[in-house]
């Protein structure tokens, strides 16, 4: 196994490993032990089927499962297809602005997981923002200001910033919830933002407007180039975040350029779920 650093500050890339062959425990221990470490692994040239795929994530945690249902794949819950080739089942075709997975729900999910079948050749990249970083390097003034404060993290917070809006159904059932803005991480015991502009509707007792200006701060600060790390795509690669500590977006892509990814994930366990 040989590793890269791909920033200063967090993001390793990890060659020399087939994941999709068992592996053993000390072997699985210091790829887990790497990615928390660096918050985001990207694991290049690798060939997986979906059992395989869902193999290699279901040794960190509980497989996850997308809380909004529509999204989900016909063929397999655990495996969602992000494409845009003819006869997707959903196609995506969209940017996608910072956020963290699932902030909105009352256990979040800990890391995702990205597979590249079909790499765009300009955009549609994925970009990663380091939120432990981020917080250790806010200002004084702005860390004072959310640290034991908790906000609310809502689907859809504002209306327009979804791509496939809620059903009623969903709606429904998909409650808002709130979290401390600044998280521990369970295993590292590493605090950082827990920053998603797309899904944070309020922080503390502020309005919702002085909460997007606040937000719009905090977003400003973790996403400069010193906290960024960039991935563009290619066939192969599986890159996999942290959600406790890491932030991301996807990159616009023009609809010529055909793009396929997988995506799976894994929860925390029940006893470091629930964000603290
Ligand atoms: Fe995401």
């Amino acid at each position: 196994m040989q590793t890269t650093p791909l920033t200063d500050g967090f993001a390793i890339k990890i060659e020399g490993v087939d994941l999709s062959r068992p592996m053993d425990a000390a072997t699985f221990e210091a790829i887990k032990s790497l990615w928390m470490e660096h918050g985001v692994a990207v694991f290049p040239d690798q060939v997986l089927d979906d059992d395989a795929l869902v193999a290699f994530a279901a040794q960190f945690g509980p497989l996850f499962v997308h809380a909004q249902s529509s999204l989900l794949s016909s063929k397999r819950k655990e495996v969602m297809e992000l494409s845009n080739l003819e006869g997707a089942e959903r196609r995506t075709v969209h940017d996608l602005d910072w956020h963290t997975d699932q902030t909105y729900t009352p256990q979040p999910v800990f890391g995702t997981m990205l597979y590249g079948l079909v790499a765009p050749r300009e955009g549609g990249e994925t970009h990663f923002a380091d939120l432990a970083g981020a917080y250790a390097s806010l200002p004084d003034a702005l860390r004072t200001r959310i640290d034991g404060v908790k906000a609310v993290y809502s689907a859809e917070p504002r209306p327009t910033v979804r791509e496939t809006p809620l059903t009623d159904a969903e709606r429904a059932r998909i409650l808002d919830c709130a979290h401390p803005i600044v998280r521990t991480h369970p295993y590292l015991k590493r605090k950082a933002v827990y920053l998603s502009p797309l899904h944070l509707k309020t922080i503390g007792d502020l309005s919702e407007e002085e909460s997007v200006a606040l937000i719009n701060e905090l977003t400003a600060h973790a996403t400069q180039p010193a906290h960024l790390y960039r991935h563009k795509w290619t066939v192969g690669d599986v890159v996999m975040w942290d959600n406790a500590q890491i932030m991301h977006r996807r990159t616009p892509f023009s609809p010529d350029e055909p793009r396929h990814l997988k995506r799976t994930g894994f929860y925390f366990p029940d006893e470091h779920a629930v964000p603290f």
